[in-house]
């Protein structure tokens, strides 16, 4: 069905910086309009119909430094009819919008109100508004870190649609420390957002309008438990190649897939050196011959190519590819080292990134064990559940502003759950192996190794952590600087759309108040 394309045809386009449309007291301002287009995602198909915002797929980059906060009022332009499947068969309100839109800023530390919480969506002109609806224009402190983020479309119900329609794109946040250790930058940095996509001959994009063998009576469209595409695309285009120099590159990585993990390796056999994870750099430098990166995860790597003049270099995955014999998702993109070296590479690799202060010795105020679990909803179709709690119950989980938490995830179901957070950036405490099948007969809890500590490259900051099937995944925060609703879900976007998201509540104890829904 999905047609055949020969690879490492096109060069990798780079996202353009956006430019902001003015700048006062209050820091720079953006407008970003999120539209309907055509663009040419590889050589042999034509031109994909694509939603995106500023009509770019993937989305523009915005470029900021620490502490200067930046306001970007975010545009609905779409048309009302969407360009995927919609299944309203879960919604929990009826009449909605078809097309409903709101931006989040994947790892930022924002108010409630500039959050994008899934009810907060607006349609075309505003128009339309959700429950939730706050302010048109969104406002980002950038207090933290250096660090990749990533804003994409969170609509309640449609975000794999949305987003998998286009709707994503990159956020740099620059500080003075990153910046005093001389990394390689400019055209040595090198932004990449992995993708799967399938696509029809006529080059639209392929969604699956139900799962596969459906029963009979299941509503059409129906929502499916994943989605895995059958090619890989980088910055928008379908395995794509890249020019180097042999020097050193900085790569920002981002898995901005729907549901598909990846593992990178480069077929060189030379290792990557990992600096950083979503949060920002790591405490020393780290040889990885391979790294998994789960939906939404964030990885920082150098990749020195002056050992390899001349030579073609392969990133590729070894996850893929599946049963699928059309699947080539082994293979992600080319760098082929031909471009002379304009200059003598100056950057280093530096042994000593950062300081990373450990939380463990904070107070805690709260453990929580928090199950990753699933059910059947009426149709026989998967619910992905956390907690076993549904996105309408009542709120339960109540952190206290400024307070310490350890959370356990404990997956009781059979696959690994990409875990994400909103508000803060989490460590890594362990991972502990335990008895599922016990579990399920008799609800006990029987360990059946030693707890894990992270992998060497978790070992700093993380806003998204693989919660692996039958193990006890535990993580540690700090809830600040922030009160009010926020959300946490697993960020397979089937998975987080029906039905595997809660909100929290950061409460201010003084005050005792726990943020007013309306
Ligand atoms: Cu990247 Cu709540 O999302
Ligand atoms: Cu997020
Ligand atoms: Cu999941």
């Amino acid at each position: 069905m999905s047609p055949k394309l020969t690879k490492f045809v096109d060069s990798l386009p780079i996202p353009e910086t956006l430019k902001p449309i003015k700048q006062d007291k209050n820091g720079a301002h953006y407008e970003v309009t999120m539209e309907e287009f055509s663009q040419k995602l590889h050589r042999d198909l034509p031109p994909t119909r694509l939603w995106g915002y500023n009509g770019q797929f993937p989305g523009p980059t915005i470029e900021v430094h620490q502490n200067e906060p930046i306001q970007v009022k975010w545009n609905n332009n779409l048309p009302n009819k969407h360009l995927l499947p919609v299944d309203e068969s879960f919604f929990h309100e009826e009449n909605l919008p078809e097309v409903r839109t709101v931006t989040h800023l994947h790892g930022s530390e924002t108010t409630p109100d500039s959050d994008g919480y899934p009810e907060a969506w607006f349609t075309n002109g505003f128009e339309e508004v959700g429950p939730f609806f706050r302010r048109k224009v969104y406002e980002y402190p950038n207090h933290q870190r250096a660090s990749l983020l990533w804003y994409h479309d969170h609509a309640m119900g449609i975000t794999r649609l949305n987003v998998y329609a286009g709707l994503a794109g990159m956020y740099i946040i620059r500080d003075r420390k990153e910046q005093s250790l001389t990394l390689p930058s400019g055209k040595y940095e090198i932004p990449l957002i992995i993708q799967d996509r399938s696509f029809q001959d006529n080059g639209s994009l392929f969604y699956p309008s139900q799962p596969d063998d459906p029963p009979e009576n299941l509503p059409n469209p129906s929502i499916t438990p994943f989605f895995l595409g059958d090619k890989i695309v980088v910055n928008g285009k379908v395995w794509p190649y890249l020019e180097v120099e042999p020097r050193k590159y900085r790569l920002r990585i981002l898995n901005g897939s729907n549901t598909r993990a990846y593992q990178l390796y480069l077929d060189s056999e030379q290792p990557f050196n990992q600096i950083g994870s979503d949060g920002g750099l790591l405490s020393k430098t780290i040889e990885m011959d391979k790294i998994s990166v789960e939906p939404a995860e964030r990885i920082d790597v150098i990749i020195d190519f002056s050992k390899y003049n001349g030579e073609t270099i392969t990133l590729k995955n070894d996850l893929g590819p599946n049963a699928n014999p059309e699947d080539e998702t082994d293979d992600i993109m080319q760098f082929r080292v031909r471009l002379p070296l304009s200059e003598v590479d100056l950057h280093r690799i530096p042994m000593h990134l950062t300081r990373i202060p450990s939380l463990k010795n904070n107070k805690i105020t709260a453990i929580r064990t928090l199950k990753l679990n699933g059910t059947t909803d009426e149709w026989g179709r998967p619910l992905l559940l956390l907690n076993n709690e549904k996105w309408m119950d009542p709120v339960t989980v109540f952190p206290q502003l400024g307070t310490t938490e350890i959370w356990s995830l404990m997956n009781i179901t059979n696959f690994t759950h990409p875990i994400h957070i909103h508000l803060i950036q989490f460590q890594i405490l362990d991972r502990r192996p335990f008895d599922l099948e016990l579990y399920q007969s008799n609800g006990k809890i029987v360990y059946t190794g030693d707890a894990r500590p992270p992998e060497p490259n978790e070992r700093g900051w993380k806003d998204t952590v693989a919660a692996p099937s039958a193990e006890i995944t535990r993580v540690i925060m700090r809830f600040a600087p922030y009160t009010g609703y926020y959300v946490w879900h697993c960020h397979i976007l089937e998975h987080e759309d029906y039905d595997m998201m809660r909100p929290f509540i950061v409460v201010d104890s003084d005050k005792n108040g726990e943020g007013d829904k309306n």
